[in-house]
């Protein structure tokens, strides 16, 4: 009994810790090769994601935006984990005309694991 409780247990940890690596897989996979998470990386085609959840939109200070996100920048509040969900469901619909085209995540599942990937990039 003991022991298959020790099992689950295990189990469960194994679980949690996949969940978070999915985030930075996911990431690798289908963000990576346009946005950096490291602050002093190398610039990308995309803004660097450092510190993304808590900063204010459109805020790379190395990056140059499209109109779309510098009007978008002047209204939009600073990014919070729900409005980074929002934007990966559908990045044009938030911001029309944006550089990003399909680039976002269709499965809420996704969506999560990569935002809170992000929360802890800095
Ligand atoms: C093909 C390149 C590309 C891919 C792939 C891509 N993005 Fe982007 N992303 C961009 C570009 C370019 C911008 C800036 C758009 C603009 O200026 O219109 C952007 C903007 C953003 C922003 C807003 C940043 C800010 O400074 O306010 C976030 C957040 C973001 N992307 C997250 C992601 C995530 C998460 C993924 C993976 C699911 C992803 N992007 C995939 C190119 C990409």
């Amino acid at each position: 009994m003991r022991a298959a409780f020790a099992f689950l247990f295990a189990a469960f940890l194994g679980a949690a810790s996949a969940a978070a690596q999915d985030g930075r897989a996911l990431f690798e996979a289908r963000c990576a090769s346009c946005h950096a998470t490291e602050a002093d990386a190398p610039e990308r085609p995309g803004p660097n994601l450092a510190g993304i959840v808590g900063r204010a939109f459109a805020a790379d200070p190395r990056f140059d935006y499209s109109p779309a996100m510098r009007r978008a920048r002047a209204a939009a509040p600073a990014w919070d984990e729900e409005r980074l969900a929002r934007f990966l469901e559908d990045p044009e619909a938030m911001v029309p005309g944006l550089w990003m085209g399909g680039n976002g995540l269709g499965q809420a599942g996704e969506r999560a694991a990569v935002v809170a990937f992000l929360r802890n990039a800095r």
